[in-house]
């Protein structure tokens, strides 16, 4: 038994905003973010939801795959930004769509988020328990970070990426899911941290103070991502029995243009296998890998038996890749 991506869909909010844009906000230059980063523009909300943004991208990978909203078994949002504290965004998605039949529940692993809870489907699916599902990467960080902090305001945008994902029976491996590797690193959890509401309550003295903004010690953050996701992708081939050089697509985590390199350097694999669209739409955190998933579907460039690496990591510190082969 293996899952397959049978549909993909994106959203993104109206509202541009370009590094010039920026520069009007804080001290900063197009140059000085191009350079650092590799981001040109982003997409900030005016007014669209992580559940707006879920369900428009939600209808777009079920048309894809020819499914009605009640055939969904199950709805994950991976969302570290949602609207709402109660209920989750994945219930808000399911009264959207309309998918009265699906369990629906969000997953927190930041920039790790879609391929975790495509880890966590499959695992459901394996167990025989639901036959498909609707994963969503979602995020409004535009709401979370600080703007008048220029080291992290300028990384960020808005968005969602949805993939609609089914049991298949395809037990001859040639397309599907064929190898996943997840991991946290916990203690070093607070070089990328969002605090939210203060801790406080009718029998605490004084309240423990919280920061609600994004906060990042970005050359840390470096150093974890380029030496963790080439590792990752590493074990990821090696369970799937492949090398580097069998793989068409490596679909990563938008976080920085100069990260993205990294890694390809040092796994001796060509740029050019690395796709990237964070100059366009910034790091959405969960929401970067479907929605540069759906580009390149919908653009045509994924073709039958094309071989994939998806490889998140993030906020946690969480990581993961999985290998999959395009049908
Ligand atoms: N414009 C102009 N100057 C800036 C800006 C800005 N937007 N932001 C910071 N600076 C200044 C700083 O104030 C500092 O000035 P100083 O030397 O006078 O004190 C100087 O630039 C250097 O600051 P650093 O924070 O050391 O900048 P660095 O070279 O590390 O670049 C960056 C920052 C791009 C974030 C880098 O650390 C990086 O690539 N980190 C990887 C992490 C990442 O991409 N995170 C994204 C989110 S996390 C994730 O998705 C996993």
């Amino acid at each position: 038994m293996t899952i397959k991506i049978t549909g993909t869909g994106s959203a993104l909010p109206e509202r541009k905003v370009t590094n010039f844009d920026m520069a009007k906000l804080v001290e900063t230059s197009d140059e000085w973010i191009r350079e650092r980063t590799g981001i040109v523009e982003r997409r900030i909300s005016t007014g669209e939801t992580v559940a707006s943004l879920s369900a428009k991208a939600c209808e777009l990978a079920l048309e894809q795959a020819g499914k009605k909203p009640e055939d969904v078994d199950m709805i994950i949002v991976a969302t570290c930004s949602p609207e709402l504290l109660l209920p989750c965004a994945a219930c808000q998605v399911q009264g959207i769509i309309g998918a009265k039949n699906a369990v629906a529940f969000d997953l927190s692993a930041a920039c790790s988020g879609f391929v975790f809870a495509l880890c966590t489907v499959y695992a459901y699916m394996q167990s025989g328990l639901y036959r498909n599902a609707l994963i969503v990467g979602a995020e409004v960080l535009s709401k979370l970070v600080d703007w008048d902090d220029r080291s992290t305001c300028v990384l960020f945008g808005d968005g969602a990426g949805a993939a609609f994902v089914e049991a298949s029976e395809d037990k001859a491996e040639k397309s599907g899911i064929i190898s996943m590797v997840q991991g946290s690193d916990g203690a070093k959890g607070m070089v990328l941290s969002c605090q939210g509401r203060k801790l406080t309550n009718a029998f605490m003295e004084e309240a423990v103070e919280a920061n609600e903004y994004i906060h990042m010690d970005g050359q840390e953050v470096y150093k974890f991502a380029v030496r963790q996701v080439p590792a990752c992708i590493n074990e990821a081939l090696e369970k799937a029995g492949l090398t580097v050089d069998d793989i068409d697509h490596f679909v990563l985590h938008q976080a920085n243009i100069r990260i993205i390199e990294a890694v390809a350097k040092r796994l001796k694999v060509d740029i050019s296998k690395f796709p990237v669209n964070l100059d366009r739409v910034a790091n959405m955190s969960a929401a970067t890998i479907p929605v540069l998933l759906d580009e390149l579907n919908r653009e045509g460039k994924l073709h039958k038996g094309d071989k994939i690496v998806l490889s998140g990591f993030g906020a946690g510190l969480t990581y993961g890749a999985c290998v999959l082969i395009w049908d």
